[in-house]
């Protein structure tokens, strides 16, 4: 069965999507959606789908099986809530919103609703992360006792362009506080959060700071460390290393080609790293796609889920709070 699609956005990632969308073999991809009717209209024409006028033109549509939510983070919350009511399934940009409280209202509104709702941290689904993960499932490196994650974006966006992202800790580091809940299987039970102004003094004038580091502990004791920067001038640099009572494991970088050159001056020299979190994560898009058809054609429970999305926003939540307070921030479990 071929399931109907809606793209809600058409932006920088909605494009993304909008290619993964045309091209998937189970997907009928109907229509989309954008307050800015050109972005819309030049979708629209690109794969030739419908250029939805409204959000209740998309909602009404028989056709429409799933939708896909990469509008503003801002619109998120409505958009699920309208989707559950209209029965369509819900794969949606991270984060759910920058509010806990809208969160928690959105919460009880869909919880009489039972279309899945799969939330997009993709890095789950990259091939690296995966294979890693499946390891510490099986027990190669035995049980964790540390993880360090490093997500550096290659360079530092505009400052007015992160006016409204939310932060470092809630727009940045909460792909990261994703993939650390679902490696540990464990929450944290106390954030430790510092930060800086290092690449760009303009990002004091929105509140917000450009290098961050957090530190975590579980309650069984695990310890976990996450490094942000929003500058990293070799490239976009993407690892994660988790240490266990039997071993270490490291999902590393990503370079166009896997070549390594040696020579007189120097040793495994490779290409820079990739530069952007489209083509750093493209399969992992492709297969979090997959992964939400698998789930949608099977009755299976939607994972990542609303669920997650909400704990890596306390997470986040949290490290702001010990960032602006100076203090540890104790969660209960
Ligand atoms: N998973 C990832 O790696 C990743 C990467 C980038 C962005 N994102 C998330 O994707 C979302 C979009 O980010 P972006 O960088 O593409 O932003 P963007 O500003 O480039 O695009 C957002 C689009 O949403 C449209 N829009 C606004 N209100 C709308 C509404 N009510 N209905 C339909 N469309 C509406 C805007 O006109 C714009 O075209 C954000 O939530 C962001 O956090 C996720």
């Amino acid at each position: 069965m071929t399931l109907g699609f809606a793209l809600f956005g058409a932006g920088r990632i909605g494009r993304m999507h909008a290619s993964h969308l045309s091209r998937h073999p189970d997907i009928c991809f109907v229509s989309v959606f954008d307050v800015n009717q050109a972005a819309a209209q030049e979708t629209a024409q690109r794969y030739n789908i419908h250029h939805a006028q409204c959000i209740e033109d998309v909602f009404s549509d028989t056709r429409v099986h799933a939708v896909l939510i990469a509008s503003s983070t801002p619109t998120h919350i409505d958009l699920i809530t309208r989707a559950a009511q209209a029965g369509k399934a819900v794969l949606c940009e991270k984060p759910i919103d920058l509010n806990i409280g809208r969160v928690e209202q959105c919460r009880q509104a869909i919880a009489a609703y039972s279309v899945p709702i799969q939330l997009g941290f993709n890095r789950r689904w990259d091939p690296g992360h995966r294979r890693l993960i499946e390891a510490i499932r099986q027990g190669e490196i035995g049980d964790i006792e540390q993880i360090v994650i490093t997500s550096r974006d290659p360079c530092m966006p505009p400052v007015p362009f992160l006016k409204d992202s939310g932060g470092i800790f809630l727009d940045m580091m909460i792909h990261d506080f994703d993939l650390m809940r679902y490696i540990l299987n464990e929450e944290p039970t106390e954030v430790i959060a510092i930060g800086s102004r290092l690449i760009d003094p303009e990002i004091l004038k929105i509140d917000d700071i450009d290098s961050a580091m957090v530190l975590m502990r579980t309650a069984s004791g695990k310890l976990c460390h996450i490094n942000n920067a929003r500058r990293a001038c070799y490239g976009y640099d993407q690892r994660i290393e988790v240490l266990g009572s039997l071993g270490m494991l490291i999902s590393g970088n990503r370079t166009a080609t896997n070549v390594e050159h040696y020579h007189s001056g120097a040793t495994t020299v490779r290409e820079p790293l990739l530069t952007s979190f489209v083509d750093r994560y493209t399969e992992a898009y492709r297969l979090q796609l997959d992964a939400f058809v698998h789930t949608i054609k099977n009755g299976q429970p939607a994972t990542p889920s609303f669920e997650d999305g909400r704990q890596s926003l306390i997470l986040a939540n949290a490290a702001l709070a010990s960032f602006k307070t100076g203090r540890p921030v104790c969660l209960g479990v």
